[in-house]
């Protein structure tokens, strides 16, 4: 079966480390819509969703971790978003437990939610992290010139 979310260039936003966990992100949800497609067991498809839950807790702290060491401004309303999908994740484990299969309005919500969280938020948490390095540099060459030392 052909990937359901392709991995592209368009989701890469410059931070390495951030990358291949968002390609870890993508992924475990092909896993999981190779799951369902496939009508995969109920214990099956609770594995990937509790390696999903994990991958996203571990993601979603690293970013947040360093959302706050670089201050940056929209730091709440992204968490919020990372709590709204992690729910989604929560309740679709929480009916597998009660035999409730994810129906393919989950997967369809996944993948747009992820796919258009790191085209806008994550890569504008990127962007900010770029735009606060330049300054930093310019003026550390511009004291270095004043003070006569290297940077
Ligand atoms: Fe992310
Ligand atoms: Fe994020």
């Amino acid at each position: 079966m052909s990937k359901v979310v392709p991995w592209s260039d368009a989701l890469n936003i410059g931070i390495p480390e951030i990358d291949s966990q968002h390609q870890g992100l993508v992924d475990t949800i092909n896993e999981l819509w190779e799951a369902i497609v496939r009508k995969a067991e109920e214990s099956d498809v609770a594995r990937i969703l509790d390696e999903l839950q994990r991958y996203v807790v571990s993601h979603f702290t690293a970013e947040e971790a360093l959302m706050r060491v670089q201050g940056y401004p929209r730091f709440e309303e992204h968490r919020e978003e990372h709590r709204a999908f992690q729910a989604r994740i929560a309740e679709a484990r929480q009916g597998v437990a009660t035999g409730n299969l994810p129906e393919l309005a989950l997967l369809h919500y996944l993948t747009e939610w992820l796919v258009k969280h790191i085209q806008a938020g994550d890569r504008d948490y990127a962007d900010f992290f770029e735009s606060r390095r330049k300054p930093r540099n310019v003026l550390s060459r511009f004291v270095s010139a004043l003070t006569g030392s290297r940077a």
